[in-house]
């Protein structure tokens, strides 16, 4: 791999510095007070999605047209890469043609090797491991509703240890804010992420959502079923029942609390729909700031 080239394939390919700094360019690039001036003209994003996407792919899309750049949505079935070119070829070409590319698919592992073979910067839009974009957006939204020092903050994320919840240890490891997971037996996060963070910051794993949120400014939850775990979907239902967000649990939290979820949510299932509806909610900002935090990062690593 070029090392020269930065990647964005977890959270903390950033450090906490930079992370911080994007943050702040994101909410520059909100405000309007910066990006007008077309920073990315004449650039091109790709961006291959194995998987479904509303938000991801089009604030992408957006986010480079509004930078003065052009975004290309390429569909693996579309790609040779869908008849079974290789990754590394599929990257070496790519890499001639533009300055970035976003990639959703299934294995880390995938994302992985693209970067090894690209000179320009991999961004991962999602794995079935991480979901570092998802955090950009989800860290903007705690710093506009909490301000720039967010250490003291306590996170509750309630229901499946996935990929999001994997980038939250990440998240909470790099910028020191406490970080309570409640799964069911079996559901936990990435055990190695879990023991790093555990090690390194101020994260705690149970199997009870009320000790998870008492007292917390953020109570957050994804899908029970991600991408790729249909099948599971019956089993998952019934083993995930205990954790769902509901008003009662959210009463548990502090009164100002503000309840998150990275979308697409399933009302009645993770979350009530008073409570995702509800005027704790600020999922429909957390959803607006992927556009700004991933503007912040196609500058940072682009720009
Ligand atoms: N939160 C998120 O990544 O949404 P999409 O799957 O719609 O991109
Ligand atoms: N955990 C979910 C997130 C979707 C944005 C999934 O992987 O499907």
């Amino acid at each position: 791999m070029n090392k020269r080239i930065q990647h964005f394939l977890r959270l903390d390919d950033l450090t906490a510095k930079e992370l911080r700094e994007l943050l702040e360019r994101a909410l520059r690039l909100k405000q309007g007070v910066e990006g007008a001036d077309r920073p990315l003209a004449g650039r091109s994003l790709g961006m291959i999605f194995r998987k479904s996407s509303t938000r991801t792919r089009v604030s992408f899309e957006v986010g480079i047209f509004q930078l003065g750049g052009h975004g290309l949505f390429l569909s693996d079935q579309q790609l040779q890469l869908g008849r079974g070119e290789s990754l590394a070829d599929t990257s070496r070409v790519l890499s001639t043609y533009l300055d970035a590319i976003v990639i959703r698919t299934f294995r880390q592992g995938e994302v992985e090797e693209f970067a090894r073979h690209a000179s320009i910067p991999v961004i991962n839009g999602l794995t079935d491991f991480l979901h570092p974009c998802q955090l950009l957006a989800d860290l903007l939204t705690l710093r506009e509703e909490f301000g720039r020092d967010l250490s003291g903050l306590t996170v509750a994320w309630i229901g499946d240890g996935n990929n999001v919840a994997n980038s939250w240890l990440t998240a909470a490891r790099v910028l020191g804010f406490e970080l309570r997971i409640a799964t069911p037996t079996g559901y936990g996060p990435d055990p190695k992420l879990q023991a790093r963070a555990e090690k390194e910051g101020a994260v705690s794993v149970t199997t009870d959502p009320i000790e998870a949120v008492a007292g917390a400014h953020v109570v957050t939850t994804d899908t029970w079923v991600s991408m790729g775990q249909e099948g599971e979907a019956e089993a998952r239902a019934r083993d995930f029942a205990p954790f769902q967000v509901t008003r009662e649990l959210m009463s548990r939290a502090r009164s100002e609390a503000i309840f998150l979820h990275c979308l697409p949510a399933y009302r009645g299932k993770e979350v009530e729909a008073e409570v995702i509806d509800g005027p704790q909610s600020r999922v429909l900002v957390e959803a607006e700031n992927r556009l700004h935090a991933q503007k912040a990062l196609l500058l940072h690593l682009i720009g």
